[in-house]
């Protein structure tokens, strides 16, 4: 079996791994997720690059040929170190992607006003990934970063469409236009994020676009598999899903669901 590889920190990955396997469900699939160490939101650069490094070399080991990092923390703090120093040590042959790349294309033909907004962890809006990604892509866009470090534990503790998370929605909007009020388009830079899709619509003045990067992920990939037929050629297709959790099983299964919309059967691993 050759699945592709999804990592994430924790539960938040599922977002991501929902609408690839949406798009190609043809193929067989591995997730990953660190719930024993999450969240990396507030870790530093170097913890995150080397538990991502573990969960790498973990699904390779499972067999991965191709792996994604569904984790926007992962991908700003260790996505490059790991393409650059440790893949041509490890297997040349093998691939990790992540989720900026993909999501910094599409702004470009979205925002009109040429004013970017991100939400995203501390840790993601700290790398400035987002702002180097845009730049090089867009150099006329003017990007503007807003940590929210209470989203994810607002959709980890099911709180996401309760009336108390409008709160800490309101607020972070608020901050965003108060920063730069010519704002059209807004990137979920967070893998839980889409779960406040609602709400963060319900606040956003009139005519701005919210972007969720599933689907933007979604599409690169099968454009990226499109090009590289020698890797999609090693894929497996027989549509599973495995689903692997440094926590105890009982408790990802539980939350699992509340990114899924159905029961899973995780297995506990040791990185
Ligand atoms: N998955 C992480 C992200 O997309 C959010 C959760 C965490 O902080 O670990 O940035």
């Amino acid at each position: 079996m050759s699945p592709i590889g999804i990592f994430d920190s924790g539960y938040g990955g599922l977002t991501i791994l929902k609408t690839i396997r949406q798009l190609m469900p043809q193929y067989d699939y591995l997730y990953l997720g660190d719930n024993a160490r999450t969240p990396y939101g507030t870790r530093s650069f170097e913890v995150v690059y080397e538990f991502t490094l573990q969960a790498v070399r973990r699904l390779f080991m499972e067999g991965c040929p191709l792996i994604i990092l569904g984790c926007n923390t992962a991908s700003a703090k260790a996505l490059r170190t790991i393409q650059q120093n440790d893949l041509p040590q490890i297997d040349p042959s093998r691939r990790v992607l992540g989720v900026i790349r993909p999501t910094a294309e599409c702004i470009g033909q979205i925002s009109q006003t040429r004013h970017v907004g991100i939400f995203a962890t501390p840790g993601t809006i700290r790398s400035h990934t987002y702002e180097l990604e845009i730049a090089k892509l867009h150099p006329d866009i003017k990007v503007t970063g807003v940590p929210c470090p209470m989203w994810v534990p607002l959709v980890e503790n099911n709180e996401a469409d309760k009336p108390g998370a409008d709160y800490f929605v309101r607020q972070k909007i608020d901050e965003m236009f108060h920063l730069d009020p010519s704002i059209d388009s807004i990137i979920l830079g967070c893998t839980h994020y889409p779960l406040l899709l609602d709400k963060i619509k319900q606040f956003v003045p009139k005519g701005v676009t919210i972007i969720p990067q599933g689907d933007y992920v979604a599409r690169s990939l099968q454009e990226y598999l499109q090009r590289h037929t020698d890797m999609e050629g090693r894929l497996t297709q027989g549509g599973t899903l495995r689903l692997l959790t440094t926590e105890q099983p009982h408790q990802f299964n539980e939350n699992a669901s509340i990114f899924l919309h159905h029961n899973v059967k995780a297995e506990r691993i040791v990185l």
